[in-house]
């Protein structure tokens, strides 16, 4: 069809047209996506390239022209004009804002004290949270009897299969119950000098409460060399503890016990709330446990391959959670996992 003989049609339909759904169709036909319109439009690429800017000019007026009846028609039908008044976009309206987020205090506090042992010289590494039996627990010289291998202190991930005890010494997987695992991958792939720290999530089935969770964060450290000593233990541990917890606090060693160090120590720092003097955050006692410590047991090294005698060094493991709680003044680890902006934004 040419132009001029669909300026007359639409002239003629477009009076013919009295309701919302006929007027529609007649959009269709003329402006729809296979309507005159568009094939005209469609056709200009095939015109002699004199005649194209004319004859689009053309098609456009006639486009304006119907567009122009039909909402005539639509006001005259509905009341109401298909074109949206001008005034009811308000394009000064400011858009929804995205909230700038940041770390949660968990990642806050493990990178700052990454960042204090990497000061003094330690590499940052990771192990996986589904560890073998065998890293887990022998390697690291806890026997087979010790409690914390009971199936209600691990999390076994095939737990009922390969109940034979040969098997269970071999390859049972299972959620890693500490970080110290990622010494016997260490050791077992580098040699000393080691000095590495270990960030990193554990899981333990215990019942959540106020002080427990079954996810929790821990940071491992280790050092390996010739002539490693107990007193470079205490040293790289008072820089730690001084770094997060202020120069002016005391820390002590008590002796303690773990199957992988000998001699084991636990480590307290002076409380941060009361100094010492003795307030309900520290029972009374005056100190705050923060770690687990010691040097690496012999039966360690033996396990890994090294050369027996040759290397010393010391492993000490921490709760970030607990850092964290003891350092803000924290109550209920439960905080950490609610997702509860109220409390995460504070930090
Ligand atoms: N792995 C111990 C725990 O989870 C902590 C520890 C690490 C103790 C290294 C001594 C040496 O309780």
């Amino acid at each position: 069809m040419d132009i001029n003989s669909i300026k007359a049609q639409i002239d003629s339909e477009i009076g013919n047209i009295n309701s919302p759904e006929t007027l529609e169709e007649l959009r269709v036909k003329y402006l729809g996506r296979k309507g005159f319109i568009p094939q005209l439009t469609g056709s200009i690429p095939n015109m002699p390239q004199g005649e194209r800017a004319a004859f689009g000019q053309e098609v456009n007026a006639l486009k304006n022209k119907i567009t122009f009846l039909i909402d005539e028609k639509q006001k005259a039908i509905t009341g109401k004009s298909t074109k949206l008044p001008l005034s009811s976009v308000d394009i000064g309206l400011p858009g929804i804002s995205q909230e700038l987020g940041h770390l949660h205090p968990i990642t806050q506090v493990t990178n700052e004290i990454c960042a204090i042992f990497s000061q003094m010289g330690f590499a940052i590494v990771e192990g996986p949270e589904v560890e073998t039996e065998y890293n887990n627990f022998t390697g690291l010289n806890i026997p087979l009897e010790h409690p914390s291998r009971d199936v209600f202190d691990t999390f076994y991930l095939d737990a009922g299969k390969n109940e034979n005890q040969e098997s269970r010494i071999k390859d049972r997987l299972l959620l890693r119950s500490h970080t110290s695992p990622v010494q016997i991958r260490v050791m077992k792939s580098r040699k000393p000098p080691l000095a590495v720290v270990v960030p990193g999530r554990v899981y333990r089935p215990d019942a959540v409460d106020a002080s427990h969770s079954f996810m929790f964060h821990q940071i491992e450290g280790f050092v390996v060399d010739e002539n490693i000593k107990f007193s470079d233990l205490k040293g790289a541990l008072e820089v730690f503890a001084k770094g997060v917890f202020g120069k002016n606090i005391k820390m002590r060693f008590r002796p303690h016990f773990f199957p992988f160090t000998e001699p084991s120590a636990e480590v307290d720092i002076s409380c941060i709330i009361c100094q010492g003097k003795g307030c309900s955050v520290c029972g009374q006692k005056g100190w705050l446990e923060i770690l687990g410590s010691g040097m690496i047991h012999p039966r360690v090294f033996k396990n890994v391959g090294y050369q027996p005698g040759r290397y010393t060094g010391f492993a000490f493991g921490m709760g970030v959670e607990r850092i964290a709680m003891l350092k803000y003044g924290i109550d209920d680890i439960r905080l950490f996992f609610e997702n509860d902006l109220r409390f995460l934004k504070q930090f």
